[in-house]
């Protein structure tokens, strides 16, 4: 099997390397930088008799060597400067974006479209516009790394294990992120119960700032090991057929009330990209901030 990469930059190439760690598939990396991709996918291959995978890397500026590929995630793009917005974004990514979607739709029309470049909802929304793919094929990753940063936090506060934090983060991947309190539980127990409402609120900022705390502490670029490790964890339940529940940039048909807009929902992901949209039983509070992140997002689907 062949996972094809656009943007063998920070989180492109991070995400080959977790790829073929995991001896999940071969990975064609492609970059308008030729020798970069070229140059990251040897590195890469050198390392192969130490660490013991067996798995084909190639670099290439030649989207003909990505056909055939089961998916193919979109990287490609300026990453967030300190004191850019992810709206300063949208001028400088959506020719990119243009661009890298005439030749995955030219070459390799079957894949699964993984869209990661920034902003995320806004990448998503052109990039199913102009695929022309069923949303089924082409959705954007950030709901799952948002949902991994709450977790983290969570854990972080109440001395728990990761694995004992169960919660969903869904809207924009952005300021309007909606993190479900009504859906989060700290070893089975209501998050609601454990900590006051207060305190909760504080670390909802705490990960709405995540992303900005990153990108201000690395001075040049944005956050990769996180990114790469959501993508990841999709590709995973993906080719495993996994049919795992997981939030999504995904075009909204009506689900919340949400139309024609690609925002944070909860799908089922497996062997066909987005098997369902699922529909869960929200507070009012959080179906009126989901409908608010969609209508902020349109907002900057106007810039386009
Ligand atoms: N075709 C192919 N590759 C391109 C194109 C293009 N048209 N334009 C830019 N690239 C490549 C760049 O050459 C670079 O190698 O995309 C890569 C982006 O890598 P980085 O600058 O390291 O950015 P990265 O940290 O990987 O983030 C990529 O993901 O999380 C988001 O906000 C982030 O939008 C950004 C994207």
């Amino acid at each position: 099997m062949k996972i094809s990469i656009i943007g063998a930059g920070n989180v492109g190439a991070t995400l080959a390397n977790r790829i073929i760690e995991s001896e999940l598939a071969d990975v064609v990396l492609v970059d308008v930088y030729k020798s970069m991709a070229q140059g990251k996918a040897l590195d890469l291959l050198h390392a192969a008799p130490l660490v013991g995978y067996q798995r084909k890397i190639m670099g290439t500026d030649d989207y003909g060597r990505i056909e055939n590929s089961k998916i193919v995630v979109i990287t490609a793009g300026f990453p967030r400067q300190p004191g850019m917005t992810r709206s300063d974004l949208i001028s400088k990514n959506s020719g990119i974006i243009k661009d890298v979607i005439f030749n995955v739709k030219k070459i390799c029309h079957t894949a699964i479209v993984i869209i990661v470049t920034n902003p995320l909802d806004v990448m998503t929304f052109l990039a199913h516009n102009e695929s022309c793919l069923r949303r089924e094929r082409i959705f954007g990753m950030a709901g799952v790394l948002d949902t991994s940063r709450f977790a983290y936090i969570i854990a972080k506060e109440l001395k728990a294990k990761y694995n004992e934090v169960e919660t969903l983060v869904l809207g924009q991947h952005g300021p309007q992120m909606v993190p479900l309190i009504s859906h989060t539980k700290v070893s089975g127990e209501p998050l609601r119960k454990l900590l006051p409402k207060e305190k909760i609120e504080k670390l909802v900022e705490e990960s709405r700032r995540s992303g900005t705390h990153i990108v201000g502490l690395l001075g040049k670029g944005s956050a990769y090991y996180a990114p790469s490790a959501a993508i990841f964890a999709m590709i995973k339940v993906i080719v495993k057929n996994e049919m795992k529940l997981m939030p999504v940039s995904c075009f909204a048909k009506g689900e919340y009330g949400i139309n024609d807009v690609c925002t944070g929902l909860p799908v089922i992901l497996g062997k066909n990209g987005i098997e369902e949209v699922i529909q869960l039983k929200l507070d009012p509070e959080e179906e009126a901030a989901l409908k608010k992140a969609a209508e902020s997002t349109k907002e900057l689907l106007s810039d386009l």
